[in-house]
């Protein structure tokens, strides 16, 4: 079959720099792949595979291999070359035979696929937090978001792809090192992340931004910054922590209940349970992911006090 031709860019060509109120920051995510927005965003190559996706290869057994597509990329699936000159412009979710012989079926990789076996600098939140953490602050387009600790950039991906172009993402990360990977993670799904900045600071100093929709922490220490998020939160704005151990977890509780300027908080844990379905078996799966990370949240109250 034919593959449709894809659109190709002068290479040399400038990338445009920040908007001047975004320029002189620490860092800025501010080179958009021009390629990828012209393969990859036209409503007409939707459903189909392009360069720079991250995919899965599922083979018969249904194990899986990951990788980005490439115009010249070979995948090594337990032994076999899958090429990707094969599968771009080709439908997402086809079925396709090595040249050595065995087929494998290809799929764009979701959030999910991609946040569980990006390369990894720190450890990440788990998507089952990261949905949580996204439905809970009510992440929605246009949000104004402070986070701490990139990391990875596994959920500066979730919160990128909740607020859409028209919000604004903060990153509080204290050192340089996670950058590149990160940003090539983030890359892999969204394209355009001019609205993620990237600040090379210690949130526990303090917080630039004000009145924001919500504060996301994952860093060691997240009832340092419960005062800073105090003075950053809009009315009524949200407030979430991510912490390994319960310890931690009541530690960022006691922090937001002494300042008084804290109503809904709220603890809790994500447990994941697959179950294995078929004709004649019901069944949990037999193993489970133990355990991620504790959750707080809680919103900001108001800034003004009722008269009278
Ligand atoms: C566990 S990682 C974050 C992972 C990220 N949430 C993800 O899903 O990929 C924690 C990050 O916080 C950063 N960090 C630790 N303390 C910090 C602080 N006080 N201010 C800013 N960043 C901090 C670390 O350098 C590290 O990159």
């Amino acid at each position: 079959m034919a593959r449709p031709a894809v659109a190709r860019l002068d290479p040399l060509a400038v990338a445009p720099r920040p908007p001047a109120a975004m320029q002189g920051k620490s860092d800025y995510f501010d080179v958009p792949n021009k390629r990828r927005d012209l393969t990859r965003d036209a409503a007409s190559t939707a459903g189909t595979l392009q360069v720079g996706m991250p995919v899965l290869f599922i083979d018969r057994k249904g194990r899986i291999y990951y990788d980005h597509l490439k115009e010249d990329g070979i995948t090594n699936c337990g032994g076999k070359q899958v090429f990707h000159e094969e599968l771009i412009g080709q439908q997402d979710g086809l079925d396709i035979k090595s040249r050595q012989g065995p087929r494998y079926r290809v799929f764009s990789a979701s959030y999910r696929d991609h946040a569980t076996r990006m390369s990894r600098h720190a450890q990440i939140i788990h998507p089952k937090d990261a949905a949580v953490i996204v439905a809970w602050s009510d992440l929605k387009e246009g949000a104004r978001v402070v986070e701490g600790g990139l990391g990875s950039g596994a959920l500066a991906t979730a919160i990128l792809r909740a607020i859409g172009s028209s919000g604004h993402l903060t990153t509080y990360e204290l050192r340089q090192e996670p950058m590149n990977l990160a940003r090539k993670n983030i890359r892999a799904l969204i394209d355009d992340a001019n609205n993620h900045e990237v600040r090379l600071e210690n949130i526990y100093e303090g917080i630039h931004e004000q009145e924001l929709d919500s504060i996301i922490l994952d860093v060691p220490e997240p009832w340092l910054v419960v005062e800073h998020a105090e003075g950053a939160l809009r009315s009524g704005g949200f407030f979430a922590a991510y912490v390994p151990t319960a310890l931690q977890m009541q530690q960022v509780v006691l922090a937001l209940e002494s300042t008084y300027r804290f109503s809904l908080i709220e603890s809790l844990e994500i447990i994941l349970r697959n179950w294995h379905v078929t004709g004649r078996s019901l069944r949990p799966d037999h193993r489970m992911m133990g355990h991620t990370g504790f959750l707080v949240f809680a919103r900001r109250k108001a800034r003004v006090l009722p008269q009278n």
